[in-house]
């Protein structure tokens, strides 16, 4: 333990205040299944699971954990674990199956089904608009490197605030766009699979417009609403004390935390760190300046890890690698990465620091492990001292003047996790596919004991 833990707080729920939100997170594709159900229509990822190859074990996401089927059990556990807050996603093509044009009954049917469950059983529904699950129909017209998707996601936004924004209040526009984004478009590791600078350039800027858009539709929409969205996040060091690995921190600082973030707050891109963004110029129209702000509530903090940044000549435009935890040998997850709860804390500092933010709250946190059943149990003793050790630093943070008001852990249930299958097990509950049984772990009892103190 370092001499910054020992004067840390104790760690209860009383220690974050009585108006500290908690919840647990999840996203529709990586939890629903029924991929073709009820006319919905198919996403990017479904077609990315069954033609890409990318997905370790060929896996894909038809039946998931078939929560579409299961909800109503599901969310009784939820409620028997006390969790009070649900963050989930909606499935675009589910609501609107080809994007654009005739919305699905049975799909808005779904979803007021849902959340009208969450209600009565007393847990409050955070919604994001968009989890990474685009209709594939609009991928055939450039998906996010065409300009019209501002178009598409202000109809799609307009037809979630106009059906659930009566009963749900608290809303997120995007899920982590540099991940979509960057290994959706970039480096064609996740769906629709395409890469390269241009792609990149385009997506960005459209997703940024978008990002401020469906903010403006909620807010015209559901005046009473909290709105918020989200980004990945990772403290940054550099992995030696050179002035060339410092200035690649700042680089990779402007590309994995500031791109998506400053200009929603009135920023514009992080073109001074990293120059090359100013090509992103070239997919501007007249008045886009005016339209990349947007004044959210809150943002959405998810953070994992750190990474370790070190100069390199073989990446022309970033001059930076990562290094990665297993090279390093320092503690990591199944995801290879580093556990460094001191992350999340230098994060909530970081993002705190901008005047322009009300207020962060964690949206994702959490860890795969290698789980095993063992008698009918799961004992997983590493998330339990992962989930604490960073929720310390949250506390940590909070303490010291951060802005953070939230924390959800990264997974109610075991899931999806898209390129990497169903391995990575992220859930307080697990899932055995085969059955689609679900046993709590000891981190959800462990959770459910945190939430019920007073
Ligand atoms: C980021 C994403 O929002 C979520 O979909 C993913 O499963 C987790 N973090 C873990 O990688």
């Amino acid at each position: 333990m370092n001499s910054d833990s020992a004067e840390m707080p104790e760690l209860t729920r009383a220690a974050f205040g009585p108006d500290f939100i908690w919840g647990t997170s999840t996203a529709a594709y990586q939890i629903e299944g029924a991929f073709a159900c009820d006319d919905k229509g198919p996403s990017i990822w479904d077609e990315f699971t069954q033609n890409s190859r990318k997905i370790k074990q060929g896996h894909h996401a038809q039946d998931a954990c078939e929560f579409y089927h299961r909800y109503q059990d599901d969310l009784a556990l939820m409620r028997e674990l006390r969790i009070p807050n649900f963050r989930m996603s909606l499935s675009w093509p589910r609501l609107i199956p080809q994007g654009i044009g005739a919305p699905n009954p049975k799909g808005i049917d779904f979803y007021n089904r849902l959340i009208d469950h969450c209600l009565e059983l007393g847990i409050t529904p955070w919604v994001t608009l968009y989890h990474w699950d685009l209709p594939a129909a609009l991928e055939k017209r450039g998906g996010w490197t065409n300009r019209d998707v501002v178009g598409w996601f202000r109809e799609y936004a307009h037809l979630c605030a106009s059906k659930f924004g009566d009963r749900v209040k608290n809303w997120m526009v995007l899920n982590e766009p540099m991940v979509f984004v960057g290994a959706g478009y970039s480096l064609g590791v996740h769906a629709p699979g395409r890469w390269g600078l241009r792609n990149f350039l385009s997506a960005t800027h459209h997703a940024t417009l978008c990002q401020a858009e469906g903010g403006r539709v909620l807010r015209s929409e559901i005046p009473d609403a909290q709105i918020g969205t989200t980004f990945s996040c990772s403290h940054l060091t550099p992995y030696r004390q050179l002035t060339r690995d410092k200035k690649a921190v700042k680089r990779v600082d402007a590309l994995l935390n500031r791109l998506f973030l400053e200009p929603a707050l009135g920023l514009g891109y992080p073109t001074r760190d990293l120059p090359y963004l100013k090509k992103l110029e070239k997919y501007y129209q007249p008045g886009d300046e005016d339209l990349l702000p947007f004044d959210f509530d809150f943002i959405g903090v998810q953070n994992y890890t750190r990474e370790v940044v070190k100069y390199s000549l073989l990446t022309p435009i970033l001059q930076a690698m990562l290094v990665s935890a297993p090279k390093r040998k320092v503690p990591h997850t199944l995801m290879k990465w580093e556990v460094y709860p001191e992350s999340i804390y230098h994060m909530l500092r970081q993002y705190s620091q901008y005047p322009q933010i009300k207020k962060l709250i964690v949206t994702e946190n959490g860890a795969a492990f290698p789980d095993q059943v063992v008698d009918g149990k799961v004992h997983d003793p590493d998330r339990v001292a992962y989930l604490q050790s960073y929720l310390q630093q949250v506390l940590r943070a909070k303490h010291e003047g951060a802005k953070v008001e939230g924390y959800f852990v990264w997974s109610f249930l075991d899931n999806f996790e898209w390129a990497e299958g169903y391995d990575p097990r992220f859930g307080l509950v697990y899932v055995d596919y085969e059955t689609q049984k679900r046993i709590v772990k000891s981190s959800g009892r462990w959770y459910r004991d945190m939430l019920a103190e007073q």
